[in-house]
C-alpha cells in the first residue's frame, strides 16, 4: 500500500499540479477567475459546463488560459433518457410553485438543456487537459476521440459498482463522490440516488481497493482535516466544491454565501425539488414544503422551478433559492481561493506528519 504523500505526489506529477487540491466542477458556480486562482496556487481549475452553450464553453476555456497556465477540467453530465411527461401532474406542480414564486405557464416545462453532442464537440475543440463525466459514462466514440487528443477522462461515481464500470469503459481517474457532497448526486441511475447513499469514509477505501486507477475523493471535504483524511483513506487528491463557494472569486449570491456559514451538517437536505435530479442543498422552507410533492423528472422540474429560482435570487431570499451545499458547509472560509488552497495543503501536510 503506497503512502498518502507518495500517492498524491505521483498524481500531481501526472497531471501537472503542485498540490493535490482540486476545485469541484459546479455548473453555474465556476467562474474562470475562481479556477485561475486555484490553478495558480498549484491546484486544478474546473468548469461545470452542463448549462453552457458551445460558444460559452469555448469562451470559458479561452478566459482561464489567458489568466493561468495551470491545468483544469471541463465537466459534462451524460444525458438522461427522455423524461416521462404527465400533463396533469405538471399542472399540479405549477399550482404548487405559484405559491413560491411567479405563476408558471405550461410552456415553461418545454425548456431544454443545451445539446449534449454539440457540447462534446465544443469540448473537443477547446481541448482541456481533463474532461470529467457525471451521471453515467460517456459514449465510447466520445471517449475514443478524447483519448486521441490526449485528453484524460475522469469519471464521477457514487458506488463501487459504478467505479468498476468506469474503469472497464476506459476512465483514467475515478472521482468518488460521497453522499455528503453539495449539488447533484452523480448516481448513474437517477432512481437509485436516494437509496444508494454512501458516505465518503466508506466509499473511498472501497473504491481504492476495487479499481487500479487513481481515486479522487469529493464530498464534505472543506478543511485540512478532510484533505488529510481523504489521502489517508486511499485517495490521490481531494476535490472541494462547497468549501470554495465563500471565496470572493466564486461571486456567490450573498444570501447563499452567508447561509453556508451558519449551516451545520444536519442543516442540509437531499431533494429532487429543484431540478428533478437528487441533490444536496441547504434545508429551507421550500425544500421542507416540497417534501410533500412528487417532483417532475429532470429536466422538466428544473424548467418548472426556473421562475421561482430567478425570483428568489433577485430577492436574495435563501428560503426559496437553489442553495446547493455539502454537509461541511460551515467549514467554508470567506478568503481568497489561492490562500485557501495553500492553507489547506499546509495544514494537511502537518496532519500527515510532513
Ligand atoms: C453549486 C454546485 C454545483 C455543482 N454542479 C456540478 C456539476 O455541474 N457537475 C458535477 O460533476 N458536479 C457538480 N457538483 C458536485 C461537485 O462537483 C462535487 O461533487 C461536490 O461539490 C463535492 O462536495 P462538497 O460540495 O461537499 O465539496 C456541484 C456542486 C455544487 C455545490
Amino acid at each position: 500500500m503506497s503512502s498518502p504523500l507518495n500517492r498524491a505526489e505521483a498524481f500531481c506529477q501526472r497531471f501537472g499540479l503542485r498540490v493535490p487540491i482540486l476545485l469541484a466542477p459546479m455548473a453555474g458556480a465556476c467562474p474562470p477567475a475562481l479556477s485561475a486562482a486555484v490553478a495558480n496556487a498549484g491546484g486544478l481549475g474546473a468548469c461545470g459546463a452542463l448549462l453552457m452553450q458551445p460558444a460559452a464553453i469555448a469562451a470559458w476555456a479561452a478566459d482561464i488560459r489567458s489568466t493561468s497556465n495551470g491545468p483544469f477540467q471541463v465537466n459534462l453530465w451524460t444525458p438522461d433518457p427522455a423524461p416521462h411527461r404527465d400533463a396533469a401532474h405538471e399542472a399540479a406542480l405549477r399550482d404548487f410553485l405559484a405559491q413560491w414564486g411567479p405563476d408558471v405557464p405550461p410552456a415553461a416545462a418545454e425548456a431544454t438543456p443545451p445539446d449534449f453532442a454539440a457540447q462534446c464537440e465544443a469540448i473537443l475543440e477547446a481541448a482541456p487537459p481533463i474532461v470529467s463525466s457525471i451521471m453515467g459514462l460517456y459514449p465510447p466514440d466520445f471517449v475514443r476521440r478524447l483519448k486521441a487528443k490526449g485528453i484524460s477522462w475522469w469519471a464521477n461515481i457514487s458506488t463501487v459498482a459504478e467505479a468498476r464500470a468506469a474503469e472497464e469503459a476506459g476512465a483514467d481517474v475515478i472521482v468518488a463522490q460521497g453522499m455528503e457532497a453539495g449539488g447533484h448526486r452523480g448516481c448513474f441511475d437517477a432512481a437509485k440516488a436516494e437509496s444508494s447513499m454512501v458516505g465518503l469514509f466508506a466509499l473511498v477505501p472501497a473504491v481504492a481497493d476495487a479499481v487500479s486507477l487513481p481515486v479522487v475523493a469529493t464530498g464534505g471535504i472543506a478543511d485540512a482535516r478532510g484533505v488529510a483524511a481523504a489521502l489517508t483513506l486511499g485517495a490521490s487528491a481531494a476535490q472541494i466544491g462547497t468549501g470554495f463557494l465563500r471565496t470572493p472569486e466564486a461571486r456567490l449570491a450573498p444570501a447563499w454565501a452567508d447561509a453556508l456559514a451558519r449551516t451545520p451538517p444536519e442543516g442540509t437536505a437531499v431533494t429532487r425539488a429543484f431540478s428533478g435530479r437528487t441533490g444536496r442543498s441547504i434545508a429551507t422552507a421550500y425544500t421542507r414544503a416540497a417534501a410533500a410533492i412528487v417532483p417532475a423528472p429532470y429536466p422538466v422540474q428544473r424548467a418548472l422551478t426556473q421562475a421561482m429560482r430567478d425570483a428568489a435570487g433577485k430577492a436574495g431570499d435563501i428560503e426559496r433559492m437553489q442553495a446547493w451545499a455539502g454537509q461541511s458547509a460551515m467549514l467554508a472560509r470567506a478568503e481568497p481561493a489561492g490562500d485557501l488552497v495553500r492553507a489547506l495543503w499546509q495544514g494537511a501536510l502537518t496532519l500527515l506528519g510532513s
